[in-house]
């Protein structure tokens, strides 16, 4: 299984870029990297840690928005674009980095096991200095009120600390104190997962710094691409947005030139499925290029930035409530048993629907769960609302606990105070949509499953029906989550119907929403001439030319996970 691979890590560069199957310039950007890496810690980097960003449509398939903290099955893909963290592990320190715009804690002091220079090639994010603290466990201080590029560094460390470091795993060794370098082409809060790959190279360069990847005493096979994802998914919890691990696993587990059917439950797996007519040979990202033979996907920013942190109480972390409680409801309307402060999601209510092996056995068979998911389609309808007086929509706090048979003090403790590991999930809403959230999930998950089918069957080069058929899912994947999910905007809604115009076979909003990017299905033949309609079409692209303009909308295609580079310098 793809999740039990080990983690690639590359000798030269050719035998990397072959695996990511790209011609893309990386080699431009790993060189820049490690040679601004020398510049600021007067050595060499031991090891470069990449992690691509994720999209959730890909060349002919679309994936599940909102589904994967309810444990169905979603199907993204890894984009070319990533984050690359060059690190070194630092003995002595000669000199100060000429481009501190801060000064942290002493330099002596930087000497101290475990503790981290952490810069960032982006002029923007401030040089960081970092010192964990072992007390039971280890602790770093994560900002989870505000933005700040460190918190994802620390995040990614915050596991390898604890999985590693502590007497309960077995070890009282050392961490060794990191110098590190950041440079990242995923465009932040652009809903093409920048966190999540920020979270994953940081994970990996800390296991690989500290010499962690072929390390035995968690897994036999040492770190394999599951471990990582686990890990990387446990981690980013630590910033405060109780994602799911979607992201994760795409940037991880990855091959270039497929789509990935990720499932999370009984636990995780994941399965590329090879895109029809996809070119094996690399193929240049510039805005005319495109996807062998006939279609290609195409990112567009919308320019809305939308970080899951800052709005995580009234739109991410709520989504995952109101699922969960959709979830509790719904099993006692249909007398299913719930402990009383399980947190049953969506997925193990339908696999109790059609009895599957409570102990978590082997996968449902996926005809089985497809039929599992049409009849869910209809029993949601138990938690449709009554119509209010005041022309609201949804339930109040008050209904929701009445409706979850639980006393308010366990449902706030189980729900609304729950502390995950660091992270404290706080949320906040008049009123609860329980039916629309519960429906979109039954139904985006079902779309997965016929995009995936759709897939498999497609020949190569895909027909105009195939194009179509899964244009039409995705335009009804952005109705969804427009309408019954509510996390488009006003501008995602206008870029995916300027797609339409402009010829997409279809167009959706891709990652957690509320801004971020559309990606498009479009035809080969029409790729340039798409962005150029789009261009004049979209307000906030006016007078953008050349690279500006293709930083902000550009055809892609899925390329591999992460991975790891060391004797590049050696
Ligand atoms: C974010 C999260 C993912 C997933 C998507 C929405 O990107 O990190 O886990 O929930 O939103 O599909």
């Amino acid at each position: 299984m793809a999740a039990e691979l080990p983690i690639p890590v590359y000798t030269n560069l050719d035998d990397l870029y072959r695996n990511l199957g790209t011609t893309v310039n990386h080699a431009v950007r790993w060189n820049n990297l490690a040679e601004e890496f020398v510049t600021r810690f007067s050595r060499k980097p031991a090891y470069i840690a990449r992690a691509p960003g994720r999209v959730k449509i890909l060349f002919t398939l679309s994936s599940g928005e909102h589904i994967d903290y309810t444990l169905f099955g979603c199907f993204p893909a890894a984009i070319e674009r990533d984050i690359l963290i060059a690190c070194a592990p630092r003995s002595v320190r000669t000199s100060p980095s000429p481009y501190s715009s801060q000064t942290g804690p002493d330099l002596e002091s930087q000497q101290v096991s475990g503790s981290v220079v952490a810069e960032n090639l982006h002029g923007k994010y401030s040089r960081q200095t970092f010192v964990p603290a072992k007390k039971l466990s280890w602790q770093l201080d994560i900002d989870t009120k505000q933005l700040r590029w460190e918190s994802y560094v620390k995040a990614g460390y915050y596991g390898v600390l604890n999985h590693y470091f502590t007497p309960a795993a077995g070890s009282d060794g050392h961490p060794v104190p990191v110098d590190l370098l950041v440079t990242g082409s995923v465009p932040a809060g652009s809903g093409l997962s920048s966190s999540a790959a920020m979270v994953v190279a940081s994970t990996l360069a800390f296991l690989a710094v500290n010499g962690k990847l072929d390390d035995t005493s968690i897994s036999a096979q040492g770190m394999t691409k599951g471990k990582l994802v686990e890990m990387a998914m446990e981690n980013e919890k630590r910033v405060g947005v109780n994602s799911g691990g979607m992201d994760q696993a795409a940037s991880v587990i990855s091959t270039a030139n497929s789509a990935l059917y990720v499932s999370f439950f009984p636990r995780l797996s994941a399965q590329p499925i090879p895109l029809p007519g996809a070119s094996t040979t690399s193929i240049s990202i510039s805005p005319a290029s495109s996807l062998q033979p006939r279609a290609v996907f195409v990112c567009a920013n919308s320019l809305v930035v939308s970080d899951k942190l800052v709005h995580a109480r009234t739109r991410y972390n709520l989504r995952v409530v109101e699922t969960l409680v959709a979830a509790r409801v719904l099993a006692r309307r249909l007398n299913i048993p719930v402990g009383e402060k399980e947190k049953v999601t969506l997925r193990e209510v339908l696999g109790k629907v059609m009895g599957e092996d409570a102990g978590g056995g082997e996968d449902m068979d996926l005809g089985i769960l497809m039929h599992g998911l049409e009849r869910m389609i209809s029993e949601v309808e138990l938690l449709k609302p009554n119509q209010r007086d005041d022309g609201e929509e949804g339930v109040t706090l008050e209904e929701m606990i009445e409706w979850s048979g639980l006393s308010e003090d366990v449902f706030r403790e189980v729900y609304l105070s729950w502390v995950d590991g660091n992270g404290w999930f706080p949320v906040e809403a008049t009123y609860f949509q329980l039916y629309k959230r519960a429906k979109h999930v039954f139904t985006e998950a079902l779309r997965v499953l016929q995009f995936r089918e759709v897939c498999l069957r497609a020949s190569s080069p895909p027909s105009l029906s195939v194009l179509e058929e899964l244009g039409n899912l995705m335009n009804e994947s952005q109705e969804s989550c427009s309408r019954a999910y509510e996390c488009s905007c006003p501008e995602l809604d206008e870029l995916v119907q300027l797609a339409r115009d402009a010829g997409a076979y279809g167009s959706r909003l891709t990652g957690a929403g509320w801004g971020g990017c559309t990606v498009s299905l479009i035809a080969e033949s029409e790729v340039e001439s798409f962005i150029h309609k789009i261009k004049n079409a979209y307000g906030p692209y006016k007078g953008l030319q050349g690279e500006e303009l293709h930083e902000v909308i550009f055809a892609t295609k899925p390329s591999s996970g992460a991975c790891g580079e060391y004797s590049y310098f050696r």
